[in-house]
């Protein structure tokens, strides 16, 4: 048995031996991905391979916390229903010894190659004493991956204003015969920027050149790049670390958005517009993205945030995703939908029309911790309104989502979501013929909030206690609810698909 085996074996028994006391845990999501057990964090390796989606994540399979990097895995055939699969790489040789960071996934000649980072450290400073090369793993059945002989695949860095350490996160694709990739770079004295390579084979790379780089408060290294055409344009969407906080704006420790362009393939520039943020909740980082048979871009991010508080780690496990997002452009922005299959997920509908009322209103039936509301609100002469998620009086628990009309902010509010962090985030959000649209996804621990039809998200965890499931509406004036939709949710990670309808009948 090769090394590398061993030590998937190894670490694939670390997460059986726990897994299911830690499946006992209150906070555990019950249709977004997370590990069995222990530590994830970055999406990897989301791919669509032989009709299936595939999702590898950042991954420490012994213990709750950040350690040597593995790379987990699930599949999917609808990007609701999610597989456990063994662990996929694991840290084996010279060159990965000290963790397989992120990367992604790509076809070739019916086999699935990984393209990931093999992570070093060469001293005790973690920020200066590390080597990064980029590597690959091939797998047949797209279980179980062999490292190949040939790596690293990308060794040195190139010369020129390239730091020649922090050089991670591969994200590669293919254009007509060559693959190209981007890698999370900085410059030597500490500007994001990412770098573009070439290939014929994804065996030998040349470096193209420094396809996008920071100017001004843009970070100090930009991590997981990704890039890709959306409807005629190209995107590049990355992580930088190290924004400062600008009014409303870049609140989290690190921030994930996207720049739209035209990239030059020839001469390796991307010419762009400003920076958006891709979310504007507290747990949204280090997305990828993949495109699928139907040509839809598809997105996934972790949802937590470095250095965050994560009350799951008592339990013995920290971090998930976000639920997959399609994303589109309108009006030169991105906008992210939830995919449609999540509807598959939908069952006992409670619905009201028209509820007009100032003040207070709890509805009958509308309440839970797994649940979908869609909601219409028309502001008609009030203030200030909004909804409260997982209240429970008693305790003083809730989660705020509130929208001020003279501001334009739509709030998210976990000042007394229960055990965590606290704070707020805001996004600007204006009113569409004076309404307000919410799509929000509940699981356990988290909340999701797509605003007018994915024109902003934001994303967070919460941990509160099992018994805060009320729903309150609240308003300082009078305002309408349109219409409201709640559905329970079923279960859809590590489970047996409960009904498995096609998307043409949902
Ligand atoms: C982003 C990141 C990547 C790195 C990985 C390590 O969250 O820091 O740059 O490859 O996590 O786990």
């Amino acid at each position: 048995m090769t090394r590398h085996k061993q030590a998937v074996e190894k670490a694939t028994k670390s997460i059986n031996q726990v897994k299911e006391e830690v499946g006992t845990n209150q906070w555990r999501l019950k249709y977004h991905v997370s590990s069995p057990a222990y530590w994830i964090n970055d999406p990897n390796g989301f791919s669509f391979y032989n009709g299936e989606y595939h999702l590898f994540y950042q991954h420490h399979p012994y213990s709750a916390k950040w350690g040597p990097m593995h790379w987990g895995h699930v599949k999917s055939k609808d990007l609701t229903f999610w597989e456990h699969l063994p662990v996929a790489l694991a840290p084996s040789e010279e060159y990965d010894k000290d963790g397989c960071f992120s990367g992604s996934a790509i076809e070739k000649e019916g086999k699935l190659y990984l393209m990931y980072t093999g992570h070093k450290w060469t001293g005790d400073n973690h920020d200066t004493d590390l080597e990064q090369v980029q590597c690959l793993a091939v797998s047949e059945d797209g279980v179980n991956f062999e490292k190949l002989a040939n790596n690293p695949v990308i060794g040195a860095a190139p010369v020129g204003d390239i730091h020649p350490h922090h050089i991670r996160d591969p994200k590669v694709w293919k254009r007509g015969d060559d693959y190209y990739c981007v890698i999370g770079n900085k410059t030597k004295d500490e500007v994001g920027q990412v770098l573009l390579y070439r290939s014929h084979d994804l065996i030998e790379w040349e470096f193209v050149n420094v396809v996008a780089k920071g100017e001004g408060n843009f970070g100090f290294m930009w991590e997981c790049p990704d890039i890709f055409d959306l409807d005629g344009h190209d995107v590049l969407v990355m992580s930088p670390q190290g924004m400062e906080p600008e009014d409303y704006l870049y609140h989290n420790l690190h921030q994930s958005g996207y720049v739209i362009g035209e990239l030059d393939y020839e001469s390796g520039k991307l010419d762009h517009g400003s920076f958006e943020l891709l979310d504007y909740g507290f747990d949204f980082y280090a997305p990828q993205t993949t495109i699928d048979d139907q040509g839809r871009r598809v997105m996934v991010a972790w949802m937590a945030m470095w250095e965050s508080d994560m009350p799951e780690q008592e339990f013995n496990w920290a971090g998930a995703m976000t639920l997959p997002r399609q994303l589109f452009i309108q009006d030169g922005k991105i906008i992210s939908k939830p995919m449609p299959e999540v509807e598959k997920l939908r069952n006992e509908l409670t619905a009201y029309e028209n509820v007009i009322f100032e003040g207070k209103k709890v509805l009958g039936g509308v309440s839970g911790d797994c649940i979908e509301l869609d909601v219409v609100i028309d502001a008609k002469d009030a203030s200030l309104f909004g909804l409260k998620l997982r209240v429970n009086e008693e305790k003083g628990e809730e989660t705020v989502v509130r929208y001020d009309l003279a501001e334009g902010f739509l709030t998210l509010d976990r000042n007394k979501s229960g055990k965590g962090l606290d704070g707020i985030r805001q996004a600007p959000v204006e009113l569409k013929d004076n309404e307000l649209h919410l799509r929000i996804f509940m699981d356990q621990s988290s909340v999701e909030i797509f605003v007018n039809g994915g024109e902003k998200v934001m994303t967070s965890r919460i941990y509160p206690g099992q018994a805060s499931t009320g729903v309150e509406f609240f308003a300082e004036g009078t305002v309408s609810i349109k219409s409201l939709k709640k559905w329970s949710l079923n279960e859809s990670v590590g489970c047996e698909p409960v009904h498995s309808k096609s998307l043409s009948e949902i």
